[in-house]
């Protein structure tokens, strides 16, 4: 048995016994050809349906202007995404054939009404009184195509109630609150708020998963998890690559439109709401777009930036800039690089400084949460420093871990720092951890919003970067430069800490 199939019993038996797993389905992907489908979506289907977790009868149809052989595409190109060993072959070449696609543009009505016909076609079976299928529209381009694909998709291809229609869109919602609106508009004209799955697939990382869990079935955290205990937030994103052949999207977006008004902000949110009335998908955003509602809109002294530039002495990789890159302006000031404070007003948080900070480029990738206590007032210890951390590890190596003050074993009486740590590849050996889209494509397919970016979110957290976006683009903002492979960037930090009049000591961790 597979260290993926050791946990799945319990939840495949959960899945299959779901009214929608009966139910026919057809995945449509537009956009089939691009670097998305390759990395995520196909991989993924396929694990799900080796795994027995896409509904019973199930059909995927591509949909592009390439001139795609999709069975030759998943043989030849996707497979090599997927990492097969010999007995998931033949399960493999089954996968292929569940698969079809069909050329076209994206606003060409004919071939939405023959993507209709086909999905009938290869679904509907009046013998065993299948009328129609679920079907889902996975929109695996860029934003721009959104709004026509949501009109031709609205009027040719939904399906019949009671039969449900699903649209997934991708990130980046917008650039701004202007564009976000019009986007949204323009779909909610052919779908309603609980057919719009809006992927910020960090909502689907399990340990992003886990803070409702460490947060509100805890009872030593509840009573510590406000100002009177908590000095600060660190949330801290690295990577140590650069763009990567993405420039050209890059370059239009820059970091904090890359990561930080999204992946980094929906983590502050779960981080920092109240205890919603229950599980509920709803519920559970009513309170994050609460916390969103209490941040004002960020002005420029709360922001730097930065830009890596090439590593000379660094490897072949690093001995290249930002600017190097192919697609972007010799004179770009896109930032790579942005170090944020937030502030959350409300009875829990006033006074308490989020400090996001995200950058590509550096010397490690990692992404974790530090929840910085208080230092323990009246210390009479000496040499350490006297607060308690929390730690929760993102990724890579999922980890849950406080840092403590205990004695030194031993004869002498010596205070020193330790651990209580939870890493989830030695407490739980053995068990697979699924990657983000999995978990998506699940509550995609089955219908639970509950990691999926609500429109009042949207709204809200383009609200709160778009006046400082502008103001970066508009006065040219200059970003500091840093060399590809640094660990830090000591500038950009002291610089934040001057400008928000913090001193520096009470954030020893940074
Ligand atoms: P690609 O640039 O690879 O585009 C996907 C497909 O869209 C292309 O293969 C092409 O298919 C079609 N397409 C590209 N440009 C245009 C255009 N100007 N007009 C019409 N169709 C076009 O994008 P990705 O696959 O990288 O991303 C898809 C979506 O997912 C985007 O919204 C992206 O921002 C988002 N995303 C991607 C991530 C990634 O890692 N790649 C990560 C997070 C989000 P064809 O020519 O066959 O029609
Ligand atoms: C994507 C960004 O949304 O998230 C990328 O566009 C970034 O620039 C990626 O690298 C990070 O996701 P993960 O899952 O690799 O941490």
């Amino acid at each position: 048995m597979s260290k993926r199939d050791l946990n799945f019993e319990a939840y495949r038996k959960s899945i299959q016994s779901l009214e929608n797993f009966k139910k026919p389905t057809a995945v449509v992907i537009f956009g089939a050809s691009g670097d998305l489908a390759k990395k995520e979506i196909y991989p993924n289907l396929f694990w799900l349906y080796k795994d027995s977790l896409l509904p019973e009868n199930t059909i995927i149809i591509g949909y592009g202007r390439t001139n795609l052989d999709i069975k030759k595409y998943l043989k030849e190109t996707i497979i090599q995404k997927v990492n097969l060993d010999n007995d998931d072959l033949k399960i493999y070449d089954e996968f292929i054939e569940k698969n079809h696609y069909i050329t076209g543009n994206y606003n060409e009505e004919p071939k939405f009404k023959e993507l209709d016909s086909k999905i009938n076609e290869l679904m509907v079976d009046p013998n065993q009184n299948i009328q129609d299928c679920n079907r889902v529209f996975y929109l695996a381009v860029p934003p721009k195509v959104y709004p026509n694909i949501s009109e031709m998709v609205g009027k040719n291809c939904r399906a019949k109630e009671p039969f449900l229609t699903h649209l997934v869109a991708e990130k980046p919602f917008g650039k701004d609150l202007e564009t976000s609106n019009e986007l949204s508009k323009s779909i909610s004209r052919y779908f309603k708020e609980e057919e719009i799955f809006r992927i910020d697939h960090y909502l689907g990382k399990e340990m992003v998963q886990s803070l409702i869990a460490l947060r509100f079935a805890n009872q030593i955290f509840r009573r510590v998890w406000n100002r009177d205990s908590i000095e600060s937030v660190f949330i801290n994103f690295k990577e140590n690559f650069g763009t990567k052949g993405r420039a050209g999207y890059f370059d239009e977006y820059g970091i904090i439109r890359d990561v930080i008004q999204n992946h980094l902000l929906q983590v502050l949110t779960l981080i920092a709401m109240e205890q919603p009335l229950s599980e509920s998908a709803d519920d559970i955003r009513d309170e994050k777009v609460k916390v969103l509602k209490s941040i004002k809109a960020i002005k420029l002294d709360d922001v730097v930036l930065g830009q890596y530039a090439k590593n000379e002495n660094g490897t072949p990789e690093q001995q290249k800039g930002y600017i190097d890159d192919e697609g972007v302006d010799k004179d770009s000031l896109t930032a790579t690089y942005a170090i944020i404070i937030l502030h959350i007003n409300n009875e829990r948080w006033d006074g308490v400084p989020f400090i996001i900070s995200a950058g590509k480029a550096l010397d490690e990738t990692i992404s974790e949460v530090r929840i910085q206590f208080n230092q323990v007032p009246a210390n009479i210890f000496k040499n350490y420093c006297r607060r308690n951390e929390l730690v929760i590890r993102i990724q890579p190596n999922e980890a849950v871990y406080l840092t403590m003050l205990t004695k030194r074993p031993g004869m002498d009486f010596v205070v020193e720092e330790t651990d209580l740590d939870l890493t989830y590849a030695e407490k739980y050996k053995g068990l697979y951890v699924p990657k983000a889209y999995e978990r998506l494509f699940m509550n995609i397919i089955y219908g639970s919003q509950i990691s999926f970016v609500r429109s009042d979110e949207l709204t809200e957290a383009w609200r709160i970067f778009t006046p400082v976006l502008h103001e970066i683009e508009e006065k040219k903002i200059k970003p500091i430069y840093y060399q590809f492979g640094s660990n830090s960037i000591p500038e950009a930090e002291n610089l934040i800490m001057t400008k928000g009049k913090y001193s520096f000591e009470r954030f020893c961790r940074l």
